[in-house]
């Protein structure tokens, strides 16, 4: 069985001390937004997510860590590969895992956000992945409910499993953060992937582009930290990380002015081979999924076995997603 780093190698304790009779928690409570998080909790959540891959690679699992734990994914909006990896996760910790999607909750018949807390918090569940349409949701869930609660993509906000997955490919890949470029391309506007990595990637030390129209870019976004380029060209030139992000239409009121037609968008703002060799010879590319393919990027790009790293994106996020339930476990421990 590949060794996992013990919480202690990884400045948390494997329980929560005790100062007299009161818990002093030092592992985050919830995971609502990687905005204000420090650089030793995100290397803290990136060295146990790579102790996960080892071990998931290695085929064994850790069904004793979360067993008797029970973890709700509740989804409001619709998900296929994150969904799908928390309950992976969940399950290779052993947790009880619940998939709970709107469709078919009481939310369609007119109960309010609260209504399903109380709900759920009757059920003593132990840790609840919430995402919602609008921004916010998990913070008041969290302020609710007893369970950890883990944000899996709020409204256009955050989505913080999202950046620690991309963290953990890049890192992997490169060896490093800090002192990296990294190109962050397409609808920043409305994407919450953006807004997580913007936070995390500057946070660790990178320097963090984002390269859109005009109207995909947040006003004021130079406030951010980022720099703001409005052509692939140079918004590529020399970048390690080129991240696409697809135009969420569904986000878009009025969409016609916002961007061009498809084919017009991909002439200008897709990756193909031609911009992509505006990066480093080196450079990898990324995608959180799902893909537009031949609207923000070339099929013959996001398939490349060598530049892309689209696939190795959803193998960590299993990873990301075990250690932050294992984390967030340790520090919402029932009955001690
Ligand atoms: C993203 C999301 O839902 O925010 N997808 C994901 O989680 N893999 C990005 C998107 O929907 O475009």
């Amino acid at each position: 069985m590949a060794r996992m780093a013990s919480p202690a190698q990884l400045g948390y304790p494997a329980a929560p001390n005790r100062v007299g009779k009161r818990r002093v928690i030092t592992a985050p409570r919830h995971l609502l937004q990687i905005e204000g998080m420090h650089p030793p909790q995100i290397d803290t959540m990136l060295d146990l997510a790579e102790s996960y891959v080892l071990l998931n690679r290695s085929g064994t699992t850790q069904r004793d860590l979360l067993r008797g734990r029970t973890l709700i994914n509740l989804f409001f909006e619709d998900s296929t590969r994150t969904r799908t990896s928390f309950e992976l996760a969940g399950k290779r910790l052993g947790a009880d895992v619940i998939n709970m999607s709107v469709s078919t909750s009481s939310v369609n018949k007119g109960e309010t956000l609260l209504d399903t807390a109380a709900t759920l918090n009757a059920m003593n569940c132990d840790l609840l992945v919430v995402r919602h349409g609008q921004s916010g949701a998990p913070n008041l869930l969290a302020q609710k409910v007893d369970a950890a609660v883990i944000n899996a993509g709020d409204g256009t906000h955050e989505h913080p499993t999202q950046a620690l997955l991309d963290a953990l490919t890049i890192r992997r890949r490169k060896g490093r953060l800090e002192g990296l470029v990294v190109a962050i391309c397409g609808d920043v506007l409305h994407s919450r992937v953006a807004r997580s990595n913007i936070h995390l990637l500057g946070t660790m030390g990178c320097r963090v582009r984002v390269v859109a129209p005009p109207t995909l870019i947040p006003n004021q976004a130079e406030r951010l930290g980022v720099d703001v380029f409005h052509n692939m060209k140079d918004g590529l030139q020399d970048a390690d990380v080129v991240m696409m992000l697809r135009l969420q239409r569904e986000r878009m009121s009025g969409a016609g002015s916002l961007v061009p037609s498809p084919r017009e968008y991909f002439r200008f703002w897709g990756l193909d081979a031609e911009k992509l060799a505006f990066a480093k010879d080196d450079a990898i590319v990324m995608h959180p999924g799902p893909m537009n393919r031949g609207v923000e990027i070339d099929s013959a790009i996001a398939d490349d076995p060598v530049r892309s790293v689209i696939r190795e994106q959803v193998e960590m996020g299993v990873a990301v997603r075990m250690a932050v339930l294992d984390l967030l476990a340790r520090s919402n421990r029932r009955n001690d």
